[in-house]
């Protein structure tokens, strides 16, 4: 029998296949990861139609015969392979698991950034820290240590991080520019990506990107190299320092995945402080995933298992939140929406604010 989780099983059999498969979840990730990464997986999917016996990969992947057949034993049981008389077949799951970007991206963050932390997700619970960080150092939250985290975790998490909203990037652009803004402060830019597309995508508009000095200095190169320098100004800060205004004078102010990285007290505060340094015509724009925006069922899951990455390891406090409690968080910081946009790159909003 091979099959995946059901929301509503049919039969206590099926209730209790789930609750093995989360029972057994860590076990079956690590196998998964291993076919995906031994080329196991890669090289049933060459082999196609034909399948691939077990001498084959064994002698292909220079592995054991053992080490193969533990490992599709549990493919076969999570829907990735199937074992027809001793040829093995790449099943749909197993190709997502083998080719699709969105879930290796995402597999990689959960395995190089969360996996050993998450050991700590219960005293992160109780406490309301990110305990899970504990395992790269001695951090308050994930933002601190991003530019000396260990190289793999540090390429996941920019994987992770550059996918989403890359993807979103190219729709935003055209809505942002509408109104040719000439000047727009980007609120925790990170590498400064979004700075360089808009460099690039409109040559008269200039940029102020806020950050931490860690983030700005990974932000410094990225914006030389692309021959923009001289129209971006680079403000490093904890924003996290209530007392500290804005910049005042942009026609945009622009936070993309970043209000998310915050207790919903700070976002309030956060946004505050973007209200007063708002004038007249100036507007707000924030681009985020929000849980009651999805298009499907998968959008929901990655974002509610996502929120507990920002529970035991960015901050111990923040959250993926519902589009109903930003539009709260808004009005409590003396905004309103002028309009929104949904689907920006498959999963993100944009929502354009002014003064209320
Ligand atoms: C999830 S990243 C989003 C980056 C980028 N805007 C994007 O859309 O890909 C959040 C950014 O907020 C910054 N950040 C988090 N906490 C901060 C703080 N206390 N002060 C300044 N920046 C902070 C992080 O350094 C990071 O660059």
């Amino acid at each position: 029998m091979s099959q995946i989780l059901k929301a509503r099983p049919a039969s206590v059999m099926e209730a209790s296949y789930n609750a093995q498969m989360i029972a057994f979840a860590p076990l079956v990730f690590q196998a998964a990861k291993c076919m995906r990464d031994l080329g196991i997986l890669d090289f049933m999917s060459t082999k196609g139609k034909a399948g691939a016996t077990l001498e084959e990969m064994a002698s292909a992947l220079n592995l054991t015969a053992y080490a193969i057949t533990v490992l599709l034993e549990i493919g076969e049981k999570t829907g990735l392979t199937e074992n027809r008389d001793g040829t093995f077949f790449l099943l749909p799951t197993g190709r997502m698991i083998q080719s699709d970007q969105m879930t290796r991206i995402n597999m990689d963050f959960t395995h190089d950034v969360c996996y050993q932390g998450l050991f700590y997700l219960e005293e992160a619970l109780k406490t309301g820290t990110a305990s899970g960080l504990k395992v790269f150092g001695e951090w308050d939250t994930i933002y601190q240590a991003l530019s000396s985290l260990p190289e793999k975790a540090q390429k996941s998490w920019f994987a992770f991080d550059h996918f989403y909203s890359d993807g979103a990037f190219p729709d935003a652009l055209p809505l942002v520019f509408a109104d040719k803004p000439t000047r727009l402060m980007d609120v925790g830019g990170n590498t400064g990506k979004w700075a360089v597309k808009c460099c690039t995508y409109d040559l008269a508009v200039n940029i102020t990107i806020l950050d931490l000095p860690g983030q700005l200095g990974l932000a410094k190169q990225h914006i030389a190299q692309a021959g923009v320098a001289e129209r971006v100004t680079l403000c490093p800060m904890n924003l996290l320092d209530h007392s500290v205004p804005f910049p005042k004078g942009c026609d945009v102010i622009w936070m993309s995945q970043f209000l998310v990285c915050f207790s919903e007290d700070h976002v309030i505060a956060l946004l505050k402080r973007a209200a007063d340094a708002l004038h007249e015509g100036a507007v707000l724009f924030i681009l985020d995933t929000f849980c009651d925006r999805q298009m499907n069922e998968v959008g929901e899951f990655c974002l509610e298992a996502s929120s507990l990455y920002f529970t035991c390891m960015a901050n111990g406090n923040s959250r993926m939140y519902t589009f109903k409690s930003m539009r709260e968080f808004i009005r409590k910081a003396g905004l309103q929406i002028l309009d929104q946009h949904d689907n920006l790159g498959g999963s993100h909003t944009l929502i354009r604010c002014a003064l209320a």
